[in-house]
């Protein structure tokens, strides 16, 4: 299970007062240190948060990889063809929406996802599309040729603490993109309250955590802040149903 931080709420603090303070390069180096797999940022159309400058930073000073969320804006996929992150996962990008709100639709009809993968792809950068949690849209994804998805968990992190539904959803399509040959991601609204059941699901190989590491960091610091995270996730897949049904029975 790989661990990607998302710190583009380091860019948000910065960008309050638009002055060089915190840096999101010394945050990715923080993270590192405290067991992050991977650094995420999202270059959004209007730079609310990391700036372009940002993301040329972290190509050169992260040491892991770097995972560019991106929207399908020909400009900003640009950009990431020029600066060739290790992976690109598209998002949905509306302007008003305070953080990402729902998956891609992957409609036939839309042809800028599908120029957009192409784009990356011969860039040779790994593509990931950050989907609701159903069958129909993962089959959708399978056929755009992509090696994984990225499942969104905001539903399950509105309704884990009254329903087991939304992590029912998550297991049932987890099971169905890694049948499908899919890498299977997960992200969005995980805390260290709410990580363990979805990084217990077996087909998931990579979470995106951001807000609640970033707001932990204020307190403890980034290192520590994802050194906690890193525990739990850890702890959580201890007890997948493998490694479970490899411990002996007496
Ligand atoms: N994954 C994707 C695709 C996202 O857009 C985001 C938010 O930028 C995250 C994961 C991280 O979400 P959060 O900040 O709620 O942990």
């Amino acid at each position: 299970m790989r661990l990607y931080v998302n710190i583009d709420h380091v860019a948000t603090l910065r960008q309050a007062r638009r002055t060089d303070e915190p840096d999101p390069a010394r945050a990715g180096e923080a993270a590192e240190r405290g067991g992050a797999d991977g650094i995420t940022v999202h270059l959004r159309e209007d730079r609310r948060h990391i700036q372009d400058a940002d993301v040329r930073a972290l190509a050169r000073t992260v040491t892991t990889v770097l995972n560019l969320e991106l929207g399908a804006h020909r400009e900003i996929v640009r950009i990431a063809c020029r600066v060739k992150p290790f992976q690109a996962t598209l998002v949905p990008e509306r302007r008003q929406e305070i953080t990402t709100e729902g998956g891609l639709a992957l409609r036939s009809g839309d042809a800028s996802v599908r120029d957009a993968i192409r784009r990356l792809q011969d860039a040779d950068i790994r593509v990931s599309l950050f989907i609701d949690p159903d069958r129909v849209t993962i089959d959708r994804a399978h056929a755009l040729g992509v090696p994984a998805v990225e499942l969104h968990t905001g539903r399950y992190a509105r309704t884990w603490s009254k329903s087991d539904r939304a992590l029912s959803a998550l297991r049932r399509a987890a099971a169905h993109a890694r049948a499908a040959g899919l890498a299977v991601h997960a992200g969005h609204g995980l805390t260290y309250r709410n990580v363990q059941p979805v990084a217990a699901i077996p087909e998931i190989e990579e979470l995106n955590i951001g807000h609640s590491i970033v707001s932990s960091a204020v307190f403890v610091g980034m290192e520590e802040a994802v050194r906690r995270m890193r525990k739990l996730v850890d702890e959580a897949i201890s007890h997948r149903p493998s490694a479970v049904s490899e411990t002996p029975d007496s």
